[in-house]
């Protein structure tokens, strides 16, 4: 394994992405990227970095934020509680390290919402510290390079591929871990052929010599996800759509929602609900149905646009700006933001 490290380091130098966190080797800008780069591909994190970093640019600025400002920065991100855990290990940075990020890999670990593998990015890349970063792309490429069928989605495993790293880990750590994670995510890839024509490690890799790649790495089965059914109900009154805050518990908790009702239903038990909810009703007519898929659920989804006489003070009612622009509404309900832009332009004609 060795031989591979000056390779690897060279294609990296030569190819190696530019991208906006990696400029200064600022702890803040790369524990943000890699909190983010946890959840979601390098392209779709680019944006969400620069806006975040735009409005909160450094720690003390994140330490104070509101909770709902926060989170309408994380919209669409999904994971929301690693943006709560930010806030939280900003406050300890601020309050503990005089606003410093700390620079030892215990004292990052102690992080609110940091585990190993955001722990050995930071420490490697901002302070040098020889800790091996091991995620799904690293793992694949290792797996692939010495043809092995063990199953990455054991602890066991992922700590054995960490002590091997940790025996080849040069001088430069953080080059040497990026490069790793970079080969896996543009070269070895998860999905697909992977691109062994032009991979620097193609002359020592195991799985293309005995051409074994494609049932490389192992994985466990995936879990069945549990599947819930709901109804949503866009209400709409005088030019605004009703909202409202999810309870503090369970899946995207705190989280802004258009109200919905677990299960399917007809129009006409629909109507009979929001009547026992005391609502004066104008019309109702079906709309859009959605499944929005979560790592552990499914929601199956179906909705109803519903014009009422009286803005019922058990909602929060907002404009599309307001909607758009200052409360965080999780993915799943996106696809109905956009019924609700249509339907409300109709109604402001
Ligand atoms: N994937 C996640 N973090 C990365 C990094 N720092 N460099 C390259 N790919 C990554």
């Amino acid at each position: 394994m060795k031989k591979i490290v000056i390779p690897l380091l060279e294609w990296y130098q030569e190819n190696k992405r530019d991208l906006p966190w990696r400029m200064e080797k600022d702890p803040y800008y790369v524990w943000i990227s890699e909190v983010m780069l946890q959840q979601t591909r390098i392209e779709t994190v680019i944006p969400y970095f620069k806006r975040f970093i735009g409005e909160f640019s450094t720690v003390h600025d994140l330490a104070k934020v509101d909770d709902d400002k926060l989170l309408k920065y994380w919209e669409g991100l999904g994971y929301y509680n690693r943006a709560r855990n930010l806030k939280k290990a900003a406050i300890k940075i601020v309050s503990q390290y005089n606003g410093e990020f700390p620079q030892t890999f215990e004292d990052i670990c102690s992080l609110p919402g940091i585990g190993e593998y955001t722990a050995s990015a930071i420490a490697s890349i901002c302070f040098s510290l020889k800790e091996v970063t091991i995620d799904g792309n690293v793992l694949r490429v290792y797996e692939r390079l010495t043809n092995s069928y063990d199953n990455i989605d054991e602890m066991a495993i992922r700590k054995k591929v960490r002590l091997e790293l940790m025996k080849i880990i040069p001088s430069n750590p953080g080059d040497f871990n990026q490069a790793l994670m970079e080969l896996g995510e543009v070269i070895c890839l998860p999905l697909g052929i992977p691109r062994c024509d032009i991979c620097p490690l193609n002359n020592f890799c195991k799985a293309r010599e005995k051409h074994t790649f494609l049932n490389i790495p192992v994985r466990s089965p995936k879990k069945i996800k549990k599947n819930q059914k709901m109804t949503v109900l866009l209400l709409i009154c005088n030019g605004k759509v009703a909202i409202h805050k999810r309870d503090d518990r369970g899946v995207l908790k705190n989280l802004w929602e258009f109200p919905n009702i677990s299960g399917m239903y007809q129009e006409a038990e629909i109507l009979q609900y929001l009547v026992d909810c005391s609502f004066d009703i104008d019309s109702i007519t079906s709309s859009v149905s959605y499944n929005h898929i979560f790592t552990h659920l499914k929601w199956q989804m179906s909705s109803y646009i519903i014009h009422v006489k009286d803005e019922i003070s058990d909602y929060v009612w907002v404009d599309m700006d307001a909607l758009l622009h200052t409360y965080a509404l999780p993915s799943a309900f996106h696809p109905f933001v956009k019924e609700v832009e249509k339907e409300l332009k109709i109604c402001n004609g």
